[in-house]
């Protein structure tokens, strides 16, 4: 297995290509499942949570084309061309969609288009037992007949899905998105209300536009979908990955560095600004990029509550945390969307932080310095917040496990290699 050897101590100072969002192009792959024609999709980050996508859809049918390098979308990935006319099966099997949770959303696309499906249920992750009721529920009020049965859910709807009205619990962002998809092929108007904001669906939304969806209301809490009898082709840039962005610049604030982000434009911070302002970070936005790092002297504490967007995301909490482990005073970090994503924090611990859990919320107290450690990568998340905390660590920091992080961060080490880290990859 791979593990990641970092030297701390070095001042980030640079630029880095933000690559499209994971988050975002997941979803985009499994709405080719909606069309015969072909989806053409560009800037897409070359991850193993890519390849396994790619894995799933070919097993389903799909002619999945490219990876090679693409100029013309502005970003530095690839561009895919997906072509599902012809899918014969609608089968996902246990053994691709346990890699990747995120397969679940074959379900809604398969349905909708085959009137039938089975996939497997995902299981759960290191994070949390990551459920599905609130997707069955939701293509259930769009008239699918679901039965779970052997870790399989079977969906049918030889008649077509029906348009419907559908309140969910909680702003799930995967049932969004499955929703979305499967109303867009839906007879009459769903309307969708406490739907997920977060600009992954937004994007989402902008590319089943382009196929010929009518959707109105993306990015707010209550959005209308008319469907439609087919969906055609489109060619559809994903958007820059804001988690990889907010990222990089607390590992710029870590190492009392300075950071050009590129590929997304201010706004591609939304979400943490506040809290990175509250830390002692400076953005001096640009055209389509964003130079970061701290203002002066140290990183101040600031207490965090994971929220929905446009809430601090949760998929930034555990790189906050590393940032905070630093920080002039005492933070409050408090998880609330899943129940286990403070698997970090002994690894932290173990390189010198001072955290204390709390329930659901970690106590934070800045600590002068860190000590490099080798250190265990438990989920994608955790594991670049270690990262993190290595630049700035002195001594070595080596990560194991590393296959966690090639999930979800393209070429880490040579994007922060370019910037003064040192830092290698070891195989073996
Ligand atoms: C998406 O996961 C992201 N993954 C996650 O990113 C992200 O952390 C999460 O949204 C929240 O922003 C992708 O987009 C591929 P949810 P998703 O449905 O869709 C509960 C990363 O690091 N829930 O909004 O699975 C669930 O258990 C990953 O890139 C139900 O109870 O998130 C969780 O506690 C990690 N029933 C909460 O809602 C359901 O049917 C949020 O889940 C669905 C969700």
């Amino acid at each position: 297995m791979d593990r990641i050897l970092i030297q701390g101590g070095t001042p980030l100072s640079g630029s880095i290509d933000i690559s499209g969002a994971k988050n975002a192009a997941l979803p985009l792959m499994a709405a080719c499942l909606l069309t015969e024609e072909t989806l053409r999709l560009r800037n897409v980050p070359s991850l193993v949570d890519i390849s396994s996508m790619a894995r799933l859809l070919r097993q389903l049918g799909v002619a999945v084309e490219g990876m090679e390098e693409d100029t013309d979308a502005g970003g530095v990935g690839g561009a895919i061309s997906l072509d599902a006319a012809g899918v014969g099966d609608t089968f996902a099997p246990y053994d691709l969609v346990r890699r990747m949770r995120a397969s679940i959303l074959v379900l809604g696309p398969l349905v909708a288009r085959f009137g039938e499906a089975r996939v497997s249920l995902p299981g759960g992750c290191a994070i949390g037992t990551r459920p599905v009721d609130l997707h069955l529920a939701g293509l259930a009020a769009l008239g699918a007949e679901i039965a779970v049965e052997n870790g399989y859910v079977r969906a049918r709807a030889a008649q077509g899905l029906r348009g419907g009205a559908i309140s969910l619990p909680f702003a799930s962002v995967g049932a969004t998105e499955n929703l979305m998809m499967a109303a867009s092929l839906a007879r009459g108007e769903t309307v969708l209300a406490n739907a997920a904001r977060e600009p992954e669906i937004v994007d989402l939304a902008d590319c089943l536009v382009a196929m010929g969806a009518a959707i109105e209301g993306a990015g707010t809490e209550r959005m209308m979908i008319q469907g439609t009898d087919r969906l055609g082709g489109a060619d559809h840039a994903v958007i820059a990955d804001r988690i990889e962005a907010g990222t990089w610049a607390m590992a710029a604030a870590i190492t009392g560095g300075c950071v050009e982000l590129k590929g997304g434009g201010p706004a591609i911070l939304q979400a943490a600004l506040g809290k990175l302002a509250d830390a002692g970070l400076k953005m001096e936005p640009g055209d389509g990029r964003i130079r970061v790092g701290l203002a002066s002297g140290r990183v101040r504490a600031s207490d965090v509550v994971t929220e929905p967007y446009p809430g601090f995301p949760t998929d930034l909490q555990a790189q906050m945390m590393a940032l905070m482990t630093l920080a002039e005073g005492c933070s409050t970090i408090t998880e609330t969307i899943f129940e286990n994503r403070f698997m970090h924090v002994p690894e932290l611990c173990r390189m010198g932080a001072d955290i204390r859990i709390d329930r659901g919320s970690a106590v934070v107290s800045g600590v002068s310095h860190l000590t490099g450690a080798p250190v265990m990568a438990t989920d994608l998340r955790a594991s670049v917040s270690l990262i993190l905390a290595g630049l700035a660590a002195r001594g070595e920091t080596e990560v194991n496990r590393v296959y966690h992080l090639d999930r979800g961060y393209e070429r880490i080490e040579d994007k922060l290699a370019a910037c003064g880290a040192v830092i290698e990859r070891v195989g073996g």
